[in-house]
């Protein structure tokens, strides 16, 4: 019965795990029991579609939106979780097959590092977590939401059982094909042939980690000052000129970011 309890709990902790990281997922993961079975010919096509036709820009949007949670897990540059897998030099030594495989059955290939195990101690708590480390005498597991790593006493563990990837199937069941091409063609540009990441996607990553209206840095002086003699005078002095034409200039500048979401 212990058991019994035992493994529907850790059922439930890999659920809330996920459920954390993918909350705005639901309606993917609704479509996940749907989610395409492996297929070696949709894998060559999506990876050779990518590179004919597939736009690393949009696939940049679709990664940072919000509904598909990737950033919520995984770093791009200086942004993003870190549950899973760094991905800003991903295609560095990724093939392109694999890309597309992590995305569609991410439960294919787990690397043993992201595992997630759940150990069941004598006291009877469950600790959940990649295993980090482990000598004779402990395991350190390390919770991939907070990253704190807990040290378990080996004569604690009373069982431990691994479980997938957190990487939810079917998260990509929602996108079109033309989506699915774009998310792609993003990833196999990241890191490939030792190229930085573009200043383009840097943009459009940072954009959606954006709380609230976008600013942007004026100056306070007249673009024309002939035309505002007096603009100098101390009565003006907090007075900001011409601050929704900088604004629309601004924003006209950054335009060729946003013009495809
Ligand atoms: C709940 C967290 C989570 C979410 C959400 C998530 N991933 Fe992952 N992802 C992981 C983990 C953990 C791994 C590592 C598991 C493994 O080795 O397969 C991984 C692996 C990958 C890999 C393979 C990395 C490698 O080193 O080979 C790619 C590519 C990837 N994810 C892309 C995506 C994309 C694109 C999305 C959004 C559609 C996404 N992930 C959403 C957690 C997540």
């Amino acid at each position: 019965m212990i058991r019994i309890i035992y493994h529907l709990n850790v059922v439930l902790c890999i659920l809330q795990i996920s459920h954390a990281f993918a909350q705005q997922s639901i309606v993917a993961l609704d479509k996940a029991a749907k989610a395409t079975p492996y297929d070696a010919e949709l894998v060559a096509t999506l990876g050779a579609d990518s590179q004919s036709h597939g736009d690393a820009i949009r696939g940049a949007v679709l990664f940072s939106n919000a509904r598909l949670a990737c950033l919520s897990c995984h770093k791009i540059g200086s942004h993003g979780g870190s549950v899973g897998p760094d991905l800003t030099a991903i295609a560095k030594d990724r093939s392109l097959s694999h890309l597309v495989e992590s995305v569609l059955w991410p439960r294919r290939d787990v690397k043993p590092e992201y595992l997630t195990w759940s150990i069941l101690t004598t006291s009877g708590r469950v600790v959940t977590g990649y295993k980090v480390g482990e000598t004779d005498r402990g395991i350190m597991v390390r919770d991939p939401a907070s990253g704190k790593d807990i040290v378990i006493d080996k004569e604690d563990v009373d069982d431990e059982v691994a479980g997938s990837t957190l990487m939810p199937d079917g998260l990509t069941a929602a996108l079109s094909r033309e989506q699915s091409i774009d998310l792609i063609r993003f990833l196999s540009e990241l890191g490939r042939d030792g190229q930085p990441l573009s200043a383009d996607v840097e943009q459009v990553i940072a954009r959606s980690q954006m709380h609230g209206p976008a600013t942007f840095e004026f100056t306070a002086v007249p673009i024309t000052p002939q035309r505002w003699p007096n603009s100098q005078h101390r009565v003006n002095r907090d007075r900001v000129y011409d601050f929704y034409t900088k604004q629309a200039e601004h924003f006209r500048l950054q335009q060729h970011c946003c013009r495809r979401q």
